[in-house]
């Protein structure tokens, strides 16, 4: 049985290591991504100790040479939802050692079995645990079958026998960044977490046993010599690159002969403290988690916001607060998780001892927030009825950024239901959309208009037709805003609105958004735009030519239509349940609405 070692430990070997294979060792950078490329949760953020190593991966000239390592602060949200379980983080740190055309597969996969078992210089692991996977080759790479060679070298040396060396396809052997830059095939290396393993076995029991988690990965080489470009190999880069990474609180759990993530000593307090708030052990490893992380987003200068990495940070901040047992963090306790981290990491990272104040104060100002919107989300849940559907439900969570388990624990406490397939589903589009949104940003496109945003307008334009159904003709525009929570829209109209007139509103809105009508643009002279009856604005001066969107299928006969410079949804099923939360006075004559989607 391997003696035990801390987290701190296997920093400093797996440092000391490889500077002693002539490795330059680099800090680790910001967790945020130092260009404006943040496109996807997993760009906005550093998600692996090579992002922001990518230049000299194609080529460009790295000052500290051709050799560098380095343990870096990576941030993956795309497993978010598999938080809770024994393997699964927000946050991590990733070791990882580089290679920009100088050593190529050989030496790195030598040094990467050495670290791992060599009981002097690196962890001491039990080789005959270790399995490894190659890459099988396709129409972009031929097989790796060097790797292969080289690895059944090293096991034949060190006496280890038995089946241990896999073939894979490029869905598990195959790493790039996206779908442009450099990548490459790899190899990965598991460790039998059971210590009875060690036999080898076939490939099949390997899956088996791999996807049970009796086994799992500690360590990945890849090889990049490849560039790609829209998701297409297009050829090969000007140098052979290596890039490595492993997980430290893998590795630390390995070493620390746990099957428990939850359970290595960087997680030990403050899975004590959540333990304090939080009864479920579920729910303790959700709040341990998103803490942790929220802490090292914050200590690198993000605030929560709606959008980006705001919305990241917040996002994880919520569902920290909704897994608590009555959904509060007191100031006391946010002290003592920010503390914690500080004292754990005070030699790694200490941003964080340097920036206690500031985040404990923005933790328990979200807290404060999340105090106020947690009984409006409440009032909302309260108007459906029967089956709460999946676009309802992500719509809250996207809206008012209500964490779905709140409004799953809603709906079974009012023998409701909540239609979860259709939930992730539109969580999927939801991401591909704001995927493309956010791609079509960074091309310089929609500048500050988020998805949820162009939502709410088109919405407003359906409110105020509504509006004039309704009340009469005599409702004029008089203002808008709009943020990514809501809309806000102001008119003429003297009396306050009845339940009546607004629930009839609200039908009408819900009624065109369930009809999936088109939403349309056509750009006319001004003169013949006036003629169309189109709404707009008395008194504001528009150009020469004006954009009309009209929702319907033809202009004459579509449901609304207004000068606007858009941006709008494409069709009206793009929105979700119309929702007004408010209608007050905001002048004499003139009533102000807030409403949700
Ligand atoms: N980039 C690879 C990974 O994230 C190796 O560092 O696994």
């Amino acid at each position: 049985m391997q003696s035990q070692m801390t987290a701190q430990e296997i920093r400093r070997k797996f440092k000391e290591f490889f500077e002693s294979k002539k490795h330059a060792i680099l800090p680790s950078v910001s967790i945020v991504t130092s260009d404006e490329k943040g496109v996807t949760d997993a760009t906005l953020f550093n998600s692996a100790g090579m992002q922001p190593l990518i230049p000299y991966l194609l080529g460009k000239k790295h000052p500290s040479g051709t050799r560098v390592a380095s343990v870096q602060k990576c941030l993956r949200t795309v497993d978010i939802d598999d938080v809770g379980d024994n393997t699964h983080a927000t946050f991590f740190e990733m070791l990882g050692n580089w290679s920009f055309g100088d050593y190529f597969k050989k030496e790195a996969i030598e040094w990467s079995f050495e670290f791992l078992t060599s009981k002097e210089s690196g962890l001491g692991l039990d080789p005959r645990r270790l399995y490894v996977t190659v890459f099988e080759g396709d129409d972009n790479a031929p097989r790796d079958d060097e790797s292969f060679e080289i690895w059944k070298n090293i096991f034949a040396q060190a006496g280890v026998a038995g089946e241990r060396i896999y073939f894979m396809s490029a869905e598990d052997n195959w790493w790039s960044a996206g779908d442009n830059g450099p990548c490459g095939p790899d190899t990965e290396m598991f460790y039998d977490l059971t210590g009875t393993l060690t036999d080898g076995m076939s490939k099949t029991d390997f899956l088996v046993e791999n996807k049970s988690q009796q086994i799992v990965e500690i360590w990945n080489d890849v090889f990049m010599e490849y560039e790609k470009r829209d998701g297409k190999v297009v050829g090969k880069l000007s140098q052979r690159n290596v890039d490595t990474g492993a997980g430290l609180e893998r590795l630390s759990m390995v070493m620390q002969n746990t099957r428990d993530f939850f359970e290595i000593d960087l997680f030990a307090d403050l899975m004590k403290l959540a333990g304090k708030i939080a009864s479920e052990n579920k729910s303790q490893k959700i709040i341990t988690d998103h803490v942790r992380t929220s802490i090292f987003i914050i200590g690198d200068g993000v605030v929560p916001s709606n959008t980006d990495r705001g919305y990241v940070l917040r996002r994880l901040l919520r569902r920290a607060i909704f897994h608590t047992d009555k959904k509060d963090i007191s100031p006391e306790v946010v002290h003592d998780f920010v503390a914690s981290v500080a004292e754990t990491y005070i030699q790694t990272y200490p941003e964080i001892q340097n920036k206690v104040e500031t985040i404990e104060k923005t933790i328990n100002e979200e807290v404060e927030k999340f105090k106020k919107i947690f009984p409006q989300g409440l009032k909302i849940l309260a108007t459906f009825k029967k089956e709460i559907s999946g676009k309802d439900a992500f719509h809250l969570s996207s809206v008012m950024g209500f964490p779905i388990e709140m409004t799953i624990d809603f709906a079974r406490e009012n023998n409701m239901s909540v239609n979860i397939g259709e939930f992730l589903e539109e969580q999927k589009n939801h991401q591909n959309l704001s995927r493309a949104g956010a791609e079509q940003k960074f091309k310089g496109g929609l500048a500050s208009t988020d998805e949820m945003s162009v939502r709410l307008h088109t919405a407003t334009h359906l409110l105020h037709q509504a509006l004039h159904d309704v009340l009469g003709e005599h409702v004029e525009q008089k203002g808008s805003n709009i943020t990514p929570e809501r809309l806000r829209f102001d008119f003429s109209h003297t009396q306050k609105m009845t339940d009546e007139e607004k629930t009839k509103v609200e039908d009408i809105v819900n009624e065109k958004i369930s009809a999936k009508i088109p939403v349309n643009k056509v750009v006319l002279p001004k003169a013949q735009a006036e003629k169309t009856g189109a709404r707009h604005l008395f008194g504001e001066k528009y150009g020469d030519e004006v954009s009309i969107y009209f929702i319907g299928d033809e202009l004459e006969n579509a449901y609304s239509k207004e000068f606007c410079g858009g941006p709008h949804v494409q069709n009206t099923s793009e929105l979700g349940h119309f929702k007004i939360i408010k209608e007050e006075a905001v002048s004499a004559g003139v009533r102000r609405i807030k409403a949700i989607i």
